[in-house]
Order: structure tokens, then C-alpha cells, then sequence
């Protein structure tokens, strides 16, 4: 198995990190993961474009420029030979003697596997269940930042609920699952939370959007409660890893059951596409 290093593609048991690397001590630090379908990454240019966001928003300085970081990643994805799976690219803001205060100008390190995975079938056929829960994250979660222990404790529990995925809410307003963005329709129209400092603007959301647009389903970016979620006629979660998977049922803090409905049939049928 090969993963980048900086800029080279080199044996995973080669790599070594910085007991001080500021990614390992303070979680400082970004990533992303694209799909890679018969090995071609999907919506490549757009995940970079969030990364160099995110960068920006936490005033890390890119080590290379977005083209470069672009070819490492797909000659990792070529050296791993990668048909069906995902690529995981992050950087970090290098290593650095352990102090809270950060340099904008620290040399950021850029690291990344590869990884065979199929579509998750079984989930966007028959839909997933759903924990929700208290959202205790911090107030960037726009940023794809490598602190994830809000998101990791939320998944824990809806695993330990039996769920697949935690949906999150703040004092009653629905934010995002713990890995994926949180969609609902009623009475035809579609609803996600706005692309605010409260949810990760996904890529698959963005590409939702678009489509739901071009395909004249009625869409509106407003926030909705835990309440219009239990009385939602469809619901569905997107990511990158999941495309569109359709939630039947919600526990926790509220419960309910949906029927997979027709507008999450179509934007799974049109997003396929769309990959394709
Ligand atoms: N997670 N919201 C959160 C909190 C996420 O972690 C993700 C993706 C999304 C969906 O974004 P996108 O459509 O760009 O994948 C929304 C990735 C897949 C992960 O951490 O593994």
C-alpha cells in the first residue's frame, strides 16, 4: 500500500509523523474525501476548492498549489489502483514545539491514503436509521477541520442505538448527521439548513441542489426543527460515501418512520447519473 507524504507517493511503512505534528496534538488541521468510481475521482476539483477554504478559514498556507496537490492525488489513487474506493488527503500544520499559539506561516504537511470500497448498496436501497441527538459541536463546523470528536461521539451513540447514522439538532433546529448532510421533503418541497457556520457545505448537498434546480423539485435552504422533521414525508442523508441513502426511520430524542419516497428515488436516480 502507497500514501502521499508531502509530495512524494511512498510504502505506508515508510511514513513516520512528528510526535509534535500539530494535526496529532491539537486536531489542527483539514481534510477531505473523495469517491473514486472505476477509478476515476468524482467531483475532484470541487473537494479541493472546499480544501483551499478551509485552509484559508484557518489561515494555513497551501505547500503546493491546488493543481499539484490535485496530480498527487490521483497518482496515489493510480499507485494503489484504486477502482471502487476513496481517497482521504489531509493536512496538517506540520510539526512544531507543542504551543497553542500557531504560525501562519508553519510549513503544512499533506498526507493521504487510498482505499478499495464499494457503494454502500444495501444502505441507498433500503435506507438507513437514524439517531437523533443534541448537536455539541463547535461553531465552524463549515470548516472540513480534523477535530471530529462531536461527530464521533454522536455516531457512537446511534451505533450503540442500533442506527447507522446520529442526526444532530440545536435546542430543536436540524443540523447535519455526524458524516453527512440531513434532508427532508414536505408536501413536495425540499429543505436542508442553510450552508451556514453550523453544517459542511457536502459537495453531494451542493450537487443535490443543483439538480433538484434543474429538475424543477421545489427546494428552499432554511433551517427546520426536530419537529417538522418527525413530520416529514420523505428524509434522506447525503455524503460522499453515501451518495443519497434514505433515512426510514429517526430515535432518540424524537421517533418516527418514513416510507423511501419518490423525490428521494429521483435525486438517487439523478445523482447516479450525474456520477456516471
Ligand atoms: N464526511 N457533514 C459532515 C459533518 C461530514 O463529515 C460530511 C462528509 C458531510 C457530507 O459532505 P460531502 O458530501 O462533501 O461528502 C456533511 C466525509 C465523507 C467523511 O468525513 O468521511
Amino acid at each position: 500500500q502507497y500514501v502521499l507524504y508531502g509530495d512524494q507517493i511512498i510504502k505506508r511503512d515508510q511514513a513516520s509523523i512528528d510526535m509534535e505534528d500539530r494535526g496529532y496534538n491539537f486536531g489542527d488541521g483539514i481534510y477531505e474525501v473523495v469517491y473514486i468510481y472505476g477509478g476515476k475521482p468524482f467531483s475532484m476539483e470541487e473537494h479541493f476548492k472546499r480544501f483551499a477554504e478551509s485552509a484559508a478559514k484557518l489561515e494555513m498556507k497551501l505547500p503546493y498549489t491546488l493543481e499539484t496537490i490535485i496530480d498527487l492525488t490521483v497518482k496515489l489513487i493510480d499507485a494503489n489502483k484504486i477502482h471502487n474506493g476513496i481517497v482521504y488527503i489531509q493536512m496538517t500544520r506540520g510539526a512544531s514545539p507543542r504551543n497553542h499559539l500557531f504560525d501562519r506561516e508553519s510549513s503544512c504537511l499533506i498526507t493521504g491514503f487510498a482505499r478499495k470500497m464499494d457503494p454502500p448498496v444495501q444502505a441507498q436501497e433500503n435506507g438507513v436509521k437514524t439517531y437523533l441527538t443534541e448537536d455539541i459541536r463547535w461553531l465552524r463546523c463549515d470548516i472540513k477541520s480534523l477535530n471530529l470528536l462531536g461527530n464521533t461521539m454522536a455516531k457512537r451513540k446511534a451505533a450503540d442505538h442500533g442506527c447507522h447514522e446520529a442526526l444532530q439538532h440545536r435546542e430543536g433546529t436540524c443540523t447535519e448527521g455526524s458524516s453527512s448532510n440531513l434532508f427532508i421533503i414536505k408536501n413536495g418541497t425540499l429543505y436542508t439548513h442553510p450552508a451556514t457556520n453550523l453544517i459542511l457545505n457536502g459537495i453531494t448537498r451542493q450537487h443535490i441542489l443543483t439538480i433538484a434546480n434543474e429538475e424543477n423539485v421545489d427546494v428552499t435552504e432554511q433551517a427546520f426543527t426536530t419537529d417538522d422533521l418527525l413530520e416529514a414525508d420523505e428524509v434522506f442523508i447525503s455524503s460522499t460515501t453515501m451518495e443519497i441513502a434514505p433515512v426510514i426511520a429517526v430515535t432518540g430524542d424524537k421517533k418516527g418512520t418514513y416510507p423511501i419516497g419518490p423525490i428521494t428515488r429521483f435525486l438517487q436516480k439523478k445523482l447516479k447519473e450525474k456520477i456516471n
